[in-house]
């Protein structure tokens, strides 16, 4: 692992031997628990490792001494991991926040759950923060189910709007003989991903691309076809209310699900002949009109794949933004898995 990846190493490592434990929320909900945290005098400061490296609340440099040794403090400070609040403070922060995907010592009928901790944008978002949160969770299960579609081991994967890597590291773990690839727009989110990926153990290469522009232009993936393409894109409606959605969550025209339209219809083309696609999104579903699917009508009528499976994953997601702004006629918001497949050729 290289020097600058030293730090987050010896970080994950020092948490996980203290069952460090924080399973990301969404941004509303930490919202509200730091929120009523910093209410109190008595409860605003970080108390434990949790506080500090998930709820991002700052902590005295007393607090931060007990919470992890000197020498990985010097070292998280040297790398801008731990920072004053401001210029002559006594009290820190963190720029970062660690989430585990599994909970650390429960029985997991999945013999991969190892302690798996990915390092992520801080809290609060900004515009261009690094998303890792209920979402990951959900796509992540969501792709246990990718060998009951795949004919074959996969020998190309490639993770489209890949945020902090979890889909990419996730399929690298489990095929480990494929070349895994790692697509962003988020410079920041290729140099999290690729942390990730040395935390977890396994290769992924990491590139900037707006959607598939880097492997559409590579001869290596264009010959024979990507073999397995995911993604977990943004979704979420912009609004005139709403011009400052972070790059992770606008998903741009037709109710957010431009850019879920554009993975499919771009990555319809790039698959090999065994192809599969497993693309996570949200769908925002009209009161007036319960039983419309945009997308499901969209995807039946895209040429060259074939729809295998659409399965509803959660009926509610991000329920805040409902009944306003570009989601005052809607109802909720569905995140769904869609499995496609490479049509034969007729
Ligand atoms: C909701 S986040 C999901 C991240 C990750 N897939 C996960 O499950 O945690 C969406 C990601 O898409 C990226 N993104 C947005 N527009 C993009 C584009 N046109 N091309 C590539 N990536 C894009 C964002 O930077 C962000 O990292």
């Amino acid at each position: 692992m290289s020097s600058e990846k030293q730090p987050y190493l010896a970080l994950v490592k020092h948490l996980g031997s203290s069952q460090y434990t924080f399973i990301c929320p969404s941004p509303e909900t930490q919202g509200r628990v730091v929120e009523k945290r910093k209410a109190s005098r008595k409860t605003e400061d970080a108390k434990t490792a949790e506080d500090f490296f998930g709820w991002n609340l700052s902590a005295s440099r007393e607090t931060l001494t007990r919470i992890i040794p000197d020498s990985l403090n010097q070292s998280l400070r040297k790398a801008g991991v731990v920072k004053p609040v401001d210029n002559d403070s006594s009290n820190y922060r963190s720029t970062i926040r660690v989430s585990n995907f599994y909970t650390p010592n429960i029985p997991s009928f999945d013999t991969d759950a190892i302690p798996l901790y990915y390092i992520h944008s801080a809290f609060p978002a900004s515009s261009d923060s690094v998303f890792f949160g209920p979402d990951t969770y959900l796509f992540v299960s969501f792709l246990g189910s990718s060998d009951r579609h795949l004919k074959q081991q996969p020998r190309s994967i490639v993770d489209v709007c890949c945020g902090s890597g979890a889909g990419a590291i996730h399929l690298a773990r489990i095929y480990s003989d494929a070349k895994t690839y790692g697509l962003d727009l988020n410079p920041k989110a290729l140099g999290f991903g690729d942390v990730n990926a040395g935390l977890a153990g396994v290769d992924v290469e990491f590139h900037e691309s707006d959607l598939y522009a880097h492997i559409s232009n590579s001869s290596e993936t264009q010959d024979e076809g990507i073999d397995l393409i995911v993604s977990n894109p943004p979704y979420i409606a912009s609004s005139p209310e709403d011009t400052d959605l972070p790059i992770y969550a606008d998903g741009g025209a037709q109710f957010g699900l431009d850019i879920s339209y554009r993975i499919i219809e771009e990555g319809a083309k790039l698959l090999s002949a065994q192809g599969v696609m497993m693309l996570y999104t949200g769908v925002a579903i009209p009161v007036a009109q319960p039983g419309f699917d945009p997308l499901l009508d969209r995807i039946r009528k895209v040429k060259d794949v074939e729809l295998v499976e659409y399965t509803i994953l959660h009926p509610d997601m991000w329920p805040e933004e409902i009944g306003k702004g570009a989601y005052a006629e809607v109802g909720r918001i569905q995140a769904i898995g869609a499995v496609l497949r490479k049509s034969k050729e007729r």
